[in-house]
């Protein structure tokens, strides 16, 4: 009788262990399906949360932030010769010619320097804004 008593309670506790380790992977699972589901939700193209998305993209983007985006990458180290971000003596030669000038091969590009560099989907405003910020203060 004790022996039964024994293998009813070790049963018992097997149980609970395997009720809550199946509890647990449920847990786990619910979150992972909730995090795939935030990545891979899909907009189709007339429904509200794509107009959300087409109102956000079509704000004008920060100087700062097409500056990060599309210019630092050269413009930062100077990479292929590109004059440096705020850096007077890479700048005044070119200053020179006028800020038209800088504008137009900002955006029409020159030599190494792609048209509109790194951001080809920025607005002419969005391009002249970004080197706006690059000369700031010299
Ligand atoms: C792939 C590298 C690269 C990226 C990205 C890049 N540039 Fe340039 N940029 C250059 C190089 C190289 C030059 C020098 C070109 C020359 O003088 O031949 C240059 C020159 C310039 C000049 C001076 C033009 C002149 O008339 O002398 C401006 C202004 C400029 N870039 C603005 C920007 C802006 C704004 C962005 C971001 C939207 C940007 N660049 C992204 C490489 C880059």
């Amino acid at each position: 009788m004790n022996k039964l008593k024994m293998i009813a309670c070790a049963i018992t506790v097997l149980a609970t262990t395997l009720t809550s380790v199946v509890l647990q992977a449920g847990t786990v699972e619910d979150g992972i399906v909730s995090r795939i589901h935030a990545v891979g939700s899909v907009c189709i193209q007339g429904e509200d949360c794509a107009k959300a998305l087409t109102v956000a993209a079509a704000g004008p983007r920060s100087a700062e932030d097409v500056y990060n985006k599309g210019c630092l990458a050269c413009h930062s180290s100077g990479a292929a010769g590109a004059p440096k971000f705020r850096v007077a003596a890479d700048w005044t030669g070119r200053l020179a010619s006028g800020l038209d000038v800088l504008y137009s091969n900002a955006i029409n590009g020159k030599g190494a320097m792609p048209a509109r560099g790194l951001c080809p989907s920025c607005s002419d405003d969005e391009v002249k804004a970004a080197v706006d910020y690059m000369i700031e203060g010299l």
